[in-house]
């Protein structure tokens, strides 16, 4: 007994020691601090995942809050500083005592609208630490701690209080103390050069970071954890980056976007900040999908969720993009009445259920960014024949969904949301994608400030009273909204197929979605609209092309089974509808669903491949889609997870031969064969490529 006592003081002496060291202290001084110091009660509180393997430990040292996170008892997260520079008061960080904490534990499914996955458990063991300042003004706060099996999650919560009403906090002091000089997979946020997330991404070691986006991938260096930071359920605060050690130790700091002068974030009590969350796996394939975030924001707010309807959908937008086509108003003004019919009646024809219109409004004439307080959300080019359009396509069954492009014009469409929200709901339309092109709101206001959040929640919330979905670009980065707002569906926030598009730029290189998967898309939803046939923007370019030209960098095949790898309730098949005529490929577009039960990721490496199966929501199709990076590879990929005994067919979409994405991108193969759940299919993914795997259940 005394031995084990022992034993276990010196495992506390030893992690101390660690502690003083993270701090900078040496071992001898802090040894002898120790040695001199009383333990004050309850200076440190633990909690545990329900399966043990997560621990976070609460910690207060010389007056200061800390949190450190150890898996399978090895540490991910050294003891890490919590706390707020406050404006015009102290901060809230020094003279902190522990005065209480609360244990709860929770165990609980509940069932999405739509998603990734159908049903969900959120099982995780709580603890809030109530913590005070020792001398006056004592103001107080709470930090809530979750541990789920997938990760853990805090927060901070104040109170009403004497000591603190209104406040503004000038900087968040949390940091993610890096225990493992992981590689992380990161974008920049460099502020206020650039406010935006359409970056490529870097990997490297956490220790050469300097200013990264959430969510952050990482893999220690063993190779045995795999982690990721990011935040759930971002209300009314700024949203958080991480600046870097730039080359100076391993710790991340929250880094929280600026309002125009500079503060981050007013508030006043009661008041809670969003989730700090760090997702844990011991393998990349086991991050997704990420479900963490979304038990850490609350249950649906919204009565009825029975007019919310993913679907894929067309739209009158790669031609703007390609330059066949202008939002502006004139000879290749592509959204006239006329146009619009063609794409309805091809949408119908062919099971879609949305067509997007860009640029039926006017305000794009000149430069639509500059000019952005132009835009009119409810008056039509004399083109297009708005309740024309909406009549023809109700009678079509095809929803029209409504291009709103602020160009962070934002009070210029705050002014005229109500009414214009109100319009698009009387003709019977029920979806808008919105859109944010440029940096700062015309306030100075960064694009990913508080005042920005307020914003895209209050548009989440007049579109939710008008029954309208939403698909946002240059979005918030998503923190699991859906599960309150179900009605706020897809977003971008990331490179989409529009950098195909663009020349001067290089495009997306044939990499980048093999990382996204495993980064961006633990966030959320991407409206990354795939599905572009003519790869080499042939019917754009006119003349002869150029190696530097803009062209897509894939392979036919890889742009089918993107479908399945990107997650997206709103699915567009983005191409002119001219280029899908006659191809047998887009059958597979036909096809594919966009509401799933269940989704498994059977493979991949994070930038090299990756192949995703999912079953569709309320039948029992499942879809399987590889996509590799600039590598050819070939991947034997069981189908254990169909039901043993059943028989099924396999519609594959593959690679043809010698297809690669960088002058053969064309060729696909279709096959069909019997499959079973003891099958074990063989996928041949050419460089840049990839493969669509359709399996229904022969009856
Ligand atoms: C950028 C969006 O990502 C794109 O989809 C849209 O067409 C343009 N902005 C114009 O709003
Ligand atoms: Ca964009």
């Amino acid at each position: 007994m005394r031995k084990a006592e022992g034993g276990a003081n010196l495992i506390r002496m030893t992690r101390d020691l660690r502690f003083f060291r993270a701090l900078g202290v040496s071992g001898l001084a802090a040894a002898t601090f120790l040695a001199i110091t009383p333990r004050p009660l309850q200076s440190q509180v633990r909690v545990a995942s329900p399966d043990r393997r997560n621990q976070v430990t609460v910690l207060v040292r010389e007056g200061r809050l800390y949190y450190s996170l150890a898996r399978d008892g090895r540490d991910v997260l050294l003891p890490s500083l919590l706390g707020f520079e406050l404006r015009g008061a102290s901060p809230l960080r020094d003279g902190l005592r522990i005065t209480d904490t609360t244990r709860t534990s929770h165990d609980e499914w509940w069932t999405q609208p739509w998603g990734e996955v159908k049903r969900v458990r959120d099982h995780h063991n709580e603890v809030a630490v109530t913590v005070e300042e020792s001398a006056p003004p004592n103001r107080r706060f709470i930090l809530r701690v979750r541990a789920f099996d997938d990760g853990v999650g805090f927060r901070y919560e104040f109170p009403e209080q004497p000591g603190l009403g209104a406040f503004e906090i000038s900087d968040e002091l949390t940091e993610f103390a890096m225990a493992d000089n992981a590689r992380a997979w990161w974008i920049p946020s460099n502020w206020p050069r650039k406010d935006r997330s359409e970056e490529l991404y870097s990997a490297g070691p956490v220790s050469t970071l300097d200013s990264v986006q959430t969510p952050l991938t990482m893999e220690t260096r063993d190779g045995r954890t795999f982690m990721v930071i990011h935040e759930a359920n971002l209300v009314d605060y700024a949203r958080m980056f991480l600046r870097g050690p730039r080359m100076e130790g391993r710790t991340l700091h929250a880094d929280l976007a600026p309002m125009a002068d500079g503060l981050k974030v007013r508030g006043r009590t009661p008041f809670e900040t969003p989730w700090r969350t760090i997702q844990l796996a011991d393998r990349a394939t086991d991050l997704a999908p990420s479900l963490l975030g979304l038990n850490l924001n609350p249950p649906s707010a919204l009565a009825s969720t029975d007019w919310i309807h993913p679907m894929k959908y067309v739209g009158i937008w790669w031609g703007m993009h390609i330059n066949t086509m202008t939002w502006s108003s004139g000879p290749k003004h592509g959204a006239t009445t006329a146009n619009a019919k063609r794409y309805i009646d091809f949408a119908a024809a062919n099971g879609f259920g949305g067509v997007l219109v860009e640029g039926w409004n006017t305000g794009w004439d000149g430069d639509w960014i500059a000019n952005r307080d132009a835009f009119s959300f409810t008056q039509a080019y004399p083109d297009y024949d708005l309740p024309e359009v909406a009549r023809y396509a109700r009678q079509k069954g095809v929803r029209l969904i409504v291009h709103n492009e602020t160009s962070g014009g934002i009070q210029n469409y705050e002014r005229q949301m109500d009414s214009a929200f109100a319009l698009y709901r009387s003709l019977g339309l029920d979806a808008i994608k919105s859109g944010y092109v440029t940096d700062l709101t015309s306030e100075g206001h960064s694009h990913y400030s508080q005042f920005m959040v307020q914003h895209y929640r209050r548009v989440i919330e007049a579109a939710a009273r008008n029954g309208i979905m939403l698909d946002a670009h240059e979005p918030m980065h998503d923190t699991g909204e859906r599960r309150t707002w179900p009605n706020m569906m897809s977003r971008e926030g990331a490179r989409g197929q529009e950098y195909n598009a663009w020349s001067g730029d290089g495009g997306n290189p044939p990499e980048h979605e093999t990382i996204l998967f495993f980064t961006r898309l633990l966030a959320g939803p991407m409206d990354f609209t795939p599905g572009i046939f003519d790869l080499l923007i042939e019917r754009g370019s006119g003349g002869p092309r150029r190696p530097d030209e803009p062209r897509v960098r894939t392979t036919l095949a890889k742009q089918l089974a993107l479908y399945v790898t990107i997650y997206s309730p709103l699915q567009m098949a983005a191409d002119l509808p001219e280029n899908y005529a006659g191809q047998p490929a887009f059958q597979f577009i036909r096809d594919v669903a966009v509401d799933w039960d269940t989704t498994r990721v059977l493979d991949g490496r994070i930038g090299d491949y990756v192949v995703v199966a999912r079953r569709e929501r309320g039948g029992q199709s499942w879809f399987v889609g590889a996509i590799t990076d600039e590598e050819g590879r070939t991947l034997d990929v069981p189908l254990s997870f169909l039901t043993p005994g059943r028989r099924y067919v396999a519609e594959i979409y593959a690679d043809g031969p010698k297809a690669n994405w960088l002058d053969n991108p064309l060729p696909v193969t279709i096959t069909r064969r019997p499959v079973t759940s003891a099958t074990r299919l063989r996928m041949l993914l050419a460089p840049g490529g990839g493969q669509a795997v359709r399996i229904r259940p022969v009856r």
